[in-house]
């Protein structure tokens, strides 16, 4: 186990936030797991599980120890005429497993491309972009509970996973350790997501191939959202917010061109970035923080902010909208 004290933050967090932890461990293998949970080991407390540190939001200092796995690599355990179940390390990077596989030739990830953070924390929040969610490709999930030292192996129907949620959103004491990925041998791309469609078409390119589509999704990232080693961001800073027949039917007399997606017979779900837009907050800056001027989802660090300037910003975006539309944003990235 690697243990430091008194560290800065500022690259385990692609806010590119300057907050310190009082202590940080990697692990890398089981002793170090039930270090965790024995009552005479002494790491400050709370403990918290983190990946890249790319939905996390430092408002201060931590005073407890982070917890990062080591385990970075995968590998096929069964394979069937069909697919493939991959075991995959908690500590591998998202992007690079998802381009690994697509060119061994087992297919599905390629929507989910570019998406930053760690394998470890794909079903934390169910990483979903273009369509796709992590959770259409996980088998079973196996963690770790550092409050009573037991291991545990959650097959899918049991993770709860819906729109950025899971049950392990709900237990910050479980560690996941390894994930069982089902990944086809024969392509079945999904590109019904109209970005995806329209930019596919636009370049005449074949979207039944998964190298193309992993490509487009690169593309079409890399032009709406900034990239963190140059500009720190979270991704998404809000969930976009489901809402019911009435109240979507109300915004819209008023905003018929107003983008949205059909989730039951009753609720619509309303992109956050076209909301936070309308109320003009797309490239406005607060003491160190900013909305992004591509993507009004986006709260970026201009440089010099704390957590606390991303917060306010966050804030006041949150009041615009209730007062304006009635509608509560939740934040996407945890807070700390
Ligand atoms: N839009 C605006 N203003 C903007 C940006 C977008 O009005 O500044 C409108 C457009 O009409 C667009 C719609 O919002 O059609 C949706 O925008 P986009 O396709 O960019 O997706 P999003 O809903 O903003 C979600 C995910 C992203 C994911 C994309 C693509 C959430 C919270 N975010 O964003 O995930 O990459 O779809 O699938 O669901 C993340 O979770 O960190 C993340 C980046």
């Amino acid at each position: 186990m690697k243990i430091n004290y008194h560290v800065s933050l500022k690259d385990f967090n692609t806010f590119g936030l300057d907050a310190k932890a009082a202590c940080l461990i990697e692990i890398e293998d089981w002793d170090d797991l039930q270090a965790l949970s024995d009552s005479t080991s002494d790491f400050p407390k709370p403990y918290y599980c983190i990946g890249q540190g790319s939905n996390l939001l430092f408002s201060r200092d931590y005073e407890g120890t982070l917890i990062r796995m080591a385990n970075n690599s995968w590998e096929v355990i069964e394979e069937y005429q069909d697919y493939v179940l991959i075991q995959a390390g908690a500590g591998c990077i998202w992007d690079e497993f998802v381009e690994q596989t697509l060119a061994k030739g087992y297919f599905g990830l390629e929507n989910l491309s570019l998406i930053p953070g760690t394998v470890g924390s794909s079903p934390v929040q169910n990483i979903g972009a273009y369509g796709a969610e992590a959770a259409q490709f996980i088998e079973r999930v196996h963690c770790f509970d550092w409050e009573t030292g037991l291991f545990a192996t959650l097959e899918k129907e049991y993770c709860e996973f819906g729109y950025r949620q899971s049950i392990f959103k709900q237990h910050p004491s479980w560690v996941v350790i390894w994930i069982e990925f089902a990944l086809s041998k024969m392509a079945q791309t999904q590109t019904y997501y109209q970005a995806l469609e329209d930019y596919l078409e636009k370049n005449e390119l074949d979207s039944g191939n998964p190298l193309v589509v992993r490509s487009a999704v690169v593309e079409i990232r890399n032009s709406k959202l900034p990239d963190y080693k140059k500009i720190g961001n979270a991704g998404s800073f809000f969930k976009n917010p489901v809402v019911g027949a009435e109240l979507f039917e109300s915004i819209r007399a008023k905003h018929p061109q107003m983008p949205f997606y059909v989730e039951s017979e009753t609720t619509y779900k309303i992109p956050a970035a076209w909301l936070i837009e309308q109320c003009e907050w797309k490239g406005v800056r607060l003491n160190g923080a900013g909305v992004h001027e591509n993507q009004a989802l986006i709260l970026v660090n201009l440089g010099w902010a704390t957590g606390k300037d991303v917060l306010e910003l966050a804030d006041r975006i949150v009041e615009s909208i209730k007062n304006n539309f009635g509608i509560q944003l939740h934040p996407e990235v945890i807070v700390l």
